[in-house]
């Protein structure tokens, strides 16, 4: 029996690398991607980056379009910053686990019993929740932020309580926590991580701040993304076990091609180290949310202008 191919899988061309190519030079478009996308977009990308990097870039570039392969709240943090662009957001129901670990309403009633306190927000949050923050971070910066706020100045840390966990840490501060975490990164086995450090005792574990701390305590380094890319190409070791989306070992074995990086094992025998969320995006979404000029980000004006002035904070505290 014949088959009829799906009405997009006929809209896609040959070689998918070329006309996006065409598309970016045809729209002005830039693609900034995060290192947890498959492969294929991370080789595509404009401009590959950390939360913080991706921001930056987005604060930055004089392109007319912005095709976002991240997550929303990533996309919308680039729409807040430029309200005169199309942001393009290849899957739109690419969202984050994080992200709506915290729901405004009880995040204001929380907010509410602290009227004293700072809001730190990390920028894995909805833009209503931006919108409550006095000051923006990401993992690469948070530790910087809060060492610039004054000591007698008591701070909510909002929403991923393992990320805030290690900022009491690192600053010596008490600090009130919102108790969200990420679905990717709680998934980590402690056990299976330890039973890999024996099994390659000459490798470093290097670990994202958004894992709990049961698992941070065995890592050698912690750190963003980027630092994380960073370290280990500087270290001299060479056999990395990487804790957090496996996504960014794309980019850590071409920087090291003669380097191991074993993706740490979660809990269950799954694939959910890697983020359900981030790999909903495709080259093939990438290609037609160009050529169609959707799906686009949009948000109601007042929240994009409350939201703005947290983000400028943390862009400008960060340099
Ligand atoms: P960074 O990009 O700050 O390393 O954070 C990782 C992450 O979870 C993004 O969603
Ligand atoms: Fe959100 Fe975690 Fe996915 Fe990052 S890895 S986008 S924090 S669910």
């Amino acid at each position: 029996m014949f088959t009829t191919a799906a009405p997009v899988k006929s809209a896609l061309p040959r070689d998918l690398f070329g006309a996006i190519a065409d598309l970016k030079r045809e729209l002005n478009a830039v693609v900034l991607a995060h290192y947890y996308q498959d492969p294929d977009i991370q080789d595509i990308a404009d401009y590959l980056g950390d939360s913080l990097g991706l921001s930056q870039q987005a604060a930055q570039t004089d392109a007319e379009v912005i095709v976002f392969a991240g997550v929303h709240f990533m996309a919308e943090t680039a729409k807040i910053l430029n309200p005169n662009k199309l942001v393009l957001l290849p899957d739109l129901n690419a969202g984050c686990s994080l992200a709506d670990s915290c729901p405004p309403d009880e995040f204001a009633k929380f907010k509410a019993k602290y009227p004293d306190h700072l809001v730190i927000s990390y920028i894995n949050c909805t833009a209503d929740i931006k919108a409550m923050s006095d000051i923006i971070c990401t993992s690469a910066n948070a530790v910087k932020i809060v060492n610039q706020i004054p000591s007698d100045q008591p701070i909510i840390f909002a929403p991923d309580r393992n990320l805030g966990k290690y900022v009491m840490e690192q600053t010596g501060r008490d600090i009130v926590l919102w108790q969200g975490s990420c679905m990717v990164h709680e998934t980590f086995s402690e056990k299976k991580m330890v039973q890999l450090k024996i099994q390659h005792p000459e490798s470093e574990v290097i670990a994202h701040p958004e894992c709990e701390e049961v698992v941070l305590r065995h890592a050698d380094y912690i750190g963003s993304t980027t630092a994380l890319l960073n370290y280990c190409q500087k270290s001299d070791r060479q056999c990395f076990i990487v804790v957090t989306e496996p996504g960014i070992i794309h980019q850590m074995q071409k920087a090291a091609p003669d380097k191991q990086f074993i993706p740490a094992p979660p809990m269950n025998n799954c694939a959910c180290n890697e983020c359900p969320h981030m790999r909903l995006n495709t080259l093939e979404k990438l290609y037609l949310a160009m050529k169609h000029k959707t799906p686009e980000i949009t948000l109601p004006e007042s929240t994009r202008i409350a939201a703005l002035r947290p983000i400028q904070k943390m862009l400008a505290m960060s340099v």
